[in-house]
């Protein structure tokens, strides 16, 4: 295996990993629907967990929301709503710390990445025994991820998505069986003109790891 793979290729995949960041700002030049395709092919190549959908298929889907459609409207109002009363809920049971107080403003303002970038793309992966479809969407993401990085497109997780995997409006608005996938979603979009991501300190190998 790995006839493809030669020792050139790696430097290649290294500055890919290393430029991957959030974008949180994107410009309204929508990426080709080839651009688009290729990021999700990415994603469907990335690992599943394969006893715990043997024999389900289209145990992955995805959705790709378009920016003012229909759809984004009514997935930008149904998260915005979600997370509105996730906050009213959660301050009930331990007071309006940061993240609540995070969540109330999502809820006022909507939620980061859903109508505000080309793109909201969800993925479902069925779910099964055991209990790891959250785990495989987050490969398949990561995967999506790295593919938009080549392509110098922006990418956004949308965490809240995973949030609406129950909802019986959302899930009616992709038309899939209210509960049987797990969700996860991200946003796709250039960068905004200038757009500088924040400087973030990662773990290091000094630091993080042990060998033992
Ligand atoms: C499980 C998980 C959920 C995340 N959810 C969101 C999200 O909903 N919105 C967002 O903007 N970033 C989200 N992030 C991105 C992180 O905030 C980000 O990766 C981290 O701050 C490091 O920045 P970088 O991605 O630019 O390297 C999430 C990351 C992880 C691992």
């Amino acid at each position: 295996m790995f006839e493809n793979i030669t020792p050139e290729l790696s430097p290649a995949l290294d500055v890919i990993i290393k430029s991957r960041r959030s974008v949180r700002a994107f410009s309204s030049i929508p990426p080709s629907q080839e651009a688009i395709e290729a990021i999700i092919q990415a994603g469907l190549l990335a690992p599943f967990a394969a006893l715990a959908v043997a024999g389900k298929p289209e145990f992955r889907k995805v959705f790709v929301i378009r920016n003012s459609s229909a759809a984004m409207k009514t997935a930008a109002d149904i998260l915005k709503n979600k997370m509105a009363k996730f906050a009213d809920e959660l301050e009930k049971k331990v007071g309006p710390v940061p993240f609540v107080q995070n969540l109330k403003r999502i809820g006022q303002q909507g939620v980061s990445g859903v109508g505000n970038a080309p793109y909201y793309v969800v993925v479902g992966e069925k779910k099964g025994t055991p209990p790891v479809a959250a785990q495989s969407l987050s490969y398949c993401l990561q995967n999506m991820w790295l593919k938009a990085t080549s392509l110098s497109i922006g990418f956004q997780l949308v965490s809240a998505t995973m949030q609406a995997e129950s909802d019986p409006d959302f899930c009616k608005l992709l038309n899939i069986p209210c509960g049987e996938y797990a969700l996860d979603g991200c946003a796709l979009g250039y960068p905004a003109d200038n757009y500088q991501p924040p400087s973030v300190e990662y773990p290091t190998l000094t630091k993080s790891v042990s060998w033992l």
